[in-house]
């Protein structure tokens, strides 16, 4: 597979060019361009190229991820439908990195003395209410100080100075774990960012893996071949060949510094922070390079993908659980994040439960689970409601767990002050026996009377 972001956005532009938008206008990357993507949210969030960013050279590229077919293609699926099932097979696979001489953004160096990231690269701000200029598509790569394993991870990133950027590693996953060893030996943690990857990078960068394996041998496994890497030339650490901007630096030892306020998934703005600091040592970047930013608040292009990650998680945890899981959705209504609705053929009373538990526990950041029968379109939220509505008792089919003993998400803005957080489990499902049948046209005389209602009305009934 061709590991350059390039090769993906000519092939969407050959077999989806109607998801693809040039902007040809010039447009400044303070706010305008955030304004332009909210309003092509409406337009089902095409991939964006700008071309012509007020003051800068290097063109924007956004929304490449911001849909579910566009993830599909990035892993050569053919159909969404195939997630949970392919991607659950895939995400166990684990194939070594090679290592190469070059990568393709080593044509423009600059060293700590002439890096100056103001100038080189179009940081948009996003919106009024934030701190600064954000880099929201850097996957933010580093080793365990312990094991020297990699991982990598998405980290909004604020610039500060021209050498300087606040980050924030409120996910308090592997990166947050690794940072906080390296202070343990008293050194700051050597760090590279890597903008403008293949969505297979970004994708792999967002999995959950136990902590001494490599995300970069998980990548590889979803390529279906090594990902090819290099070695930076001031850290010891190992960055994707095929990344259009690569910045060198560490994350400081001891140091923290205020860092946003940011407008958040959540749909929030946040000051919630880790206020860690990013020293940068040097930035390469490829000719012509594309600089990728992720349009962040609750949007297509950040909240779709998390979501994507967490249905397939949860999938192939519960297929070890649950014996009849038919559909998994954590709608962007949760943040693409918080809630999880599961369809299941119940086949025993209690399963739902189980289904309950076993997804709580995959990621601390979900805090609510609803089970539904496989008669229910988890896609369709009005069905999930209506199955509540008409199947729930809330003294026996709601468990709520108490604030005080669970994990909850930072930047999840109901969290305490210790950001804990309640988890809700709501058993929507019907009694296996005894309940009222479910009013439904019968599927065989719907058949029939179909192609009439076509003729008549047109071919979307
Ligand atoms: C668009 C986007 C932005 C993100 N920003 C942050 C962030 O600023 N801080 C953070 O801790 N996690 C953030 N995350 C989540 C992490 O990238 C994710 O938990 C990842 O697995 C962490 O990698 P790690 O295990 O190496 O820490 C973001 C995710 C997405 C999709």
């Amino acid at each position: 597979m061709n590991q350059d972001l390039r090769i993906f956005i000519n092939k969407i532009e050959e077999k989806f060019p109607e998801t693809v938008e040039y902007f040809e206008d010039e447009i400044s990357a303070k706010y305008e361009i955030t304004a332009v993507l909210k309003e092509l949210e409406k337009k089902g969030s095409p991939l964006v190229i700008f071309k012509n960013i007020k003051n800068y050279k290097m063109p924007v590229i956004s929304n490449v991820l911001a849909s579910r077919q566009r993830i599909a293609m990035s892993l050569g699926l053919d159909n969404e439908r195939e997630f949970l099932e392919l991607y659950s097979k895939y995400i166990g696979r684990r194939i070594e990195p090679e290592i190469v001489k070059n990568g393709i953004f080593e044509t423009n160096y600059y060293d700590e003395k002439t890096v100056d990231l103001t100038k080189t690269l179009p940081i948009i701000t996003h919106f009024n209410c934030d701190g600064g200029p954000y880099i929201t598509a850097g996957v933010v790569i580093a080793r365990d100080p312990d094991s020297g394993i990699h991982t990598c991870g998405l980290h909004r990133l604020q610039l500060k100075e021209r050498n300087k950027l606040g980050i924030s590693l409120h996910s308090r996953k592997r990166m947050w774990e690794f940072h906080r060893r390296a202070e343990e030996k008293g050194k700051s943690l050597p760090a590279a960012i890597a903008i403008g990857v293949h969505p297979i990078v970004t994708i792999g960068s967002l999995a959950f893996l136990p902590y001494n394996d490599s995300k970069y041998d998980l990548i590889g496994g979803l390529l279906g071949e090594p990902l090819q890497v290099v070695k930076c030339k001031n850290i010891d650490v190992l960055v994707p060949a095929w990344t259009e901007i690569i910045i060198e630096g560490e994350i400081l030892n001891e140091v923290r510094e205020p860092e946003g306020p940011f407008s958040e998934f959540t749909n929030y703005v946040t000051g919630r922070s880790t206020r860690n600091v990013f020293k940068v040592k040097a930035l390469h970047h490829r000719d012509n390079a594309l600089y990728h930013s992720i349009n962040p608040a609750l949007s297509a292009d950040h909240n779709t993908i998390m979501a994507f990650h967490r249905e397939c998680d949860i999938f192939s945890t519960l297929l070890r659980t649950v014996p009849n899981v038919k559909a998994i959705h954590v709608p962007i209504s949760g943040c693409g994040i918080f809630t999880c609705y599961i369809s299941i053929k119940k086949t025993a009373e209690g399963e739902p439960l189980q289904a309950i538990f076993t997804t709580l526990a995959e990621d601390h950041c979900i805090k609510a689970v609803v089970v539904v029968d496989d008669d229910i379109d988890i896609f369709d939220e009005q069905e999930v409601l209506w199955a509540i509505s008409t199947r729930v008792q809330g003294d026996k089919d709601i468990i709520i767990t108490p604030q005080n003993m669970g994990m909850g998400d930072m930047l999840d803005p109901s969290t305490d002050e210790l950001y804990r957080s309640s988890k809700i489990g709501i058993d929507a499902t019907k009694p296996l026996s005894g309940f009222p049948q479910k009013v439904e046209v019968d599927d065989r005389i719907r058949k029939r009377i179909l192609p009439i209602v076509q003729k008549i009305y047109g071919q979307q009934q």
